[in-house]
């Protein structure tokens, strides 16, 4: 049987991080957070719903004393995001760390980081699964990446495309997003056991 029960060949994608390379970035990012802000009990909030998977591993990699939160963004125009569910903690003098799943344009994060900035924390700092540096538009500080990767579209482990795919544990590479734009189920066949 195909790993995982997979049906046929997968010929629209392919694995770019498979689920040891995910626990070892999360190992690795956690291991730097802590080393960063372990002591000061951080808060961690993971951006819904891409960031699900990371923030789960990332927090109980390094069992350090922490708090977690979560907020999710919706689009508004124009590459404009604003806050639809906020964080439900007050972080005046606290020490933040945003967990994203990938960073493209910088721009969904640049909005955040402002918003967040003028609640006042001791420190706000990101780590982002993924990072597409090749695709910024606006400069924005990302203290630990996973991985860097070029501009390729990617699904699974938290991300989707249309809501789709997010519950892959691997990473997968699109090979044709123009394609997917098309039929938003074409990887549907050769991701999941029937
Ligand atoms: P940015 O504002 O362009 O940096 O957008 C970042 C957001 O776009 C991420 O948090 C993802 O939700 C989404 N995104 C960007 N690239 C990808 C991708 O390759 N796959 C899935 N979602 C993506
Ligand atoms: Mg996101």
């Amino acid at each position: 049987m195909p790993k995982g029960g997979r049906p046929g060949p997968a010929v629209h994608s392919e694995v770019l991080f498979a689920p040891d390379d995910l626990a070892e970035a999360a190992q690795r990012v956690a291991g730097a957070i802590e080393d960063s802000v372990g002591e000061e009990r951080p808060l961690l909030v993971g951006i819904l719903k891409g960031a699900t998977m990371f923030l789960a591993d990332v927090m109980r990699a390094r069992p350090f004393d922490c708090q977690v939160d979560f907020l999710s963004i919706s689009p508004f125009g124009q590459g404009r995001v604003r806050i639809e569910s906020d964080i439900s903690v007050d972080i005046e003098g606290r020490h933040v760390v945003v967990l994203e799943d990938i960073v493209d344009t910088g721009l969904t994060l640049t909005y955040l980081l402002g918003t967040l900035r003028s609640r006042g924390p001791a420190s706000l700092q990101v780590a982002a699964l993924l990072d597409k540096s090749v695709r910024r538009l606006v400069e924005v500080p990302v203290q630990w990446v996973g991985f860097e990767i070029p501009d390729v579209f990617v699904v699974g482990y938290g991300m989707d495309f249309e809501g789709r795919y997010r519950n892959l544990p691997e990473v997968r590479m699109v090979h044709d997003l123009m394609a997917l734009a098309d039929d938003p189920d074409l990887l549907v066949g050769e991701v999941f056991a029937p």
